[in-house]
C-alpha cells in the first residue's frame, strides 16, 4: 500500500488542509480530471456524454460529514432538482431499456451529507432525509444507493438501508471489501432484489477493522464477491483493479454470471479505456460522476489511492 496514503486521508479530514488546497490556484485543472463540474448545468452535459457511450451513470452530489441541519435540508433539495433534471433533460427516455438491463440513471448519496453526524437525532434525520430523495427518485425511475463512510457509519448506514428498503426495493449498499465484517455483511445483504455495490475502501480505518495489506484486502474482494456472485440479488463490481475485473469476466465465461446480472462500475476520469472494453463485450458498466463545489475529501481519497497521481498533484503546485 502506498506509505502516504495515511497521510493524505488524515489531511482529506482537515479543515486547515482544505482551506490551503482549495484555495490554490492548481486545483480547478487537476479536480476537473476527477469531478465533473461545480454546477448541475456543468455536470448535465458530461452525463448526456457519458450515456452516449452506452455508459450508465451513478451521479453523486458532493458533501459529506455535515453538521448543520440546514446544509442537510438544502442537500436533499439539490439532490430532488438533480434528480428531476437527469429524468427530464437528458434525451435517454429511461423506460427504453431492454426488461433486465440495469437503469441507467442513479444517483449515490452518503449519509453524512444528509445530517448522520447532527448531534441529535442524526441518525433518524439522515434516513427520513435518504427516504425523501428516493420517493422522487421512484417517481422519476432513477435509482439511489447509499454509499458507504468510515466504519464507525457502517452500522447506521447498513440500518439506515434495511428500513428504507421495504419501501424502495431497489435502493442500493456500498459495501467495502477492507473490512473485516464485510464478508459477513455480504452474507447477510446477498437475498432476492438487493444491489450491492462491493468495493475495496477508501477511509483510513484501524488494523483492528480493516485489512492494510493489499494481498489481503483483494483475497476480501474475491470472497465477497464469489458470496454476491452465489446470492439472488444485483452485484456491483466497483473496481477499476485489471486483475479483479479479468477474474470477474472469466467467471462469467465459466459460469455465466448471477441469474439477475451484474455491473461493473468505476469512477469519473479512471480506467476509461477498459470501461469501453467492458461495454464492447456487451456488460454493464456505470460510472459514479461526482460534482459540486465541496470536492475536497473526495478529490483526496483520489489522490491517496495512486502514488502517481500524488506525485501530479505536488509537481502542479510547485508549478505555480
Ligand atoms: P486499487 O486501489 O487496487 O487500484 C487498482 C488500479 O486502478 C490502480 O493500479 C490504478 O491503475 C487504478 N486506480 C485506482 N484508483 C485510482 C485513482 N484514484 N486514480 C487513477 N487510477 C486509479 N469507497 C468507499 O469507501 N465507499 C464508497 O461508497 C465508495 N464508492 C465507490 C463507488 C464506485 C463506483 C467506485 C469505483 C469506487 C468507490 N469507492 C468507495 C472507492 C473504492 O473503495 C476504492 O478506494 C477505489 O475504487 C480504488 O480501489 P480499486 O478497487 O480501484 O483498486
Amino acid at each position: 500500500m502506498n506509505p502516504l496514503r495515511p497521510v493524505i486521508l488524515a489531511a482529506a479530514r482537515s479543515p486547515r488542509v482544505e482551506q490551503v488546497v482549495t484555495r490554490a490556484p492548481v486545483s480547478r485543472d487537476i479536480v476537473r480530471r476527477f469531478v465533473a463540474g461545480s454546477t448541475r448545468a456543468e455536470l448535465l452535459p458530461v452525463v448526456r456524454g457519458l450515456l452516449a457511450t452506452g455508459r450508465c451513470v451513478s451521479v453523486d452530489f458532493l458533501g459529506e460529514d455535515t453538521t448543520d441541519r440546514a446544509q442537510a435540508d438544502a442537500t436533499v433539495a439539490e439532490y430532488c432538482a438533480l434528480i428531476d433534471e437527469l429524468a427530464t433533460s437528458i434525451d435517454d427516455p429511461v423506460d427504453s431499456a431492454p426488461a433486465g438491463a440495469p437503469v441507467r440513471l442513479e444517483v449515490s448519496v452518503k449519509l453524512s451529507a444528509l445530517g448522520q453526524a447532527l448531534p441529535v437525532d442524526g441518525a433518524s434525520i439522515a434516513t427520513d432525509n435518504a427516504g425523501q430523495i428516493c420517493v422522487r427518485a421512484a417517481a422519476a425511475g432513477v435509482w439511489v444507493t447509499v454509499d458507504m463512510e468510515d466504519h464507525t457509519t457502517t452500522d447506521a448506514t447498513l440500518a439506515a438501508v434495511t428500513a428504507l428498503r421495504p419501501d424502495f426495493p431497489w435502493l442500493g449498499a456500498v459495501l467495502q471489501a477492507y473490512l473485516r465484517r464485510t464478508e459477513q455483511d455480504c452474507r447477510d445483504l446477498a437475498g432476492p432484489g438487493s444491489r450491492i455495490r462491493l468495493c475495496k475502501g477508501a477511509y483510513r480505518e484501524p488494523v483492528a477493522v480493516a485489512y492494510h495489506d493489499r494481498a489481503e484486502i483483494d483475497d476480501s474482494y474475491r470472497r465477497c464477491l464469489e458470496i454476491l456472485f452465489s446470492g439472488s440479488g444485483y452485484p456491483m463490481v466497483a473496481t477499476h483493479d485489471p486483475v479483479l475485473i479479468s477474474e470477474v469476466t472469466a467467471r462469467k465465461v465459466r459460469e455465466g454470471g448471477p441469474a439477475n446480472g451484474y455491473e461493473h462500475q468505476m469512477l469519473f476520469g479512471i480506467q476509461e479505456r477498459e470501461q469501453g472494453r467492458l461495454i464492447g463485450q456487451g456488460i454493464p458498466v456505470r460510472v459514479y460522476v461526482p460534482y459540486g463545489d465541496r470536492w475536497f475529501s473526495y478529490f483526496m481519497r483520489r489522490i491517496a489511492e495512486r502514488p502517481a497521481n500524488m506525485a501530479f498533484f505536488l509537481r502542479s503546485l510547485r508549478s505555480r
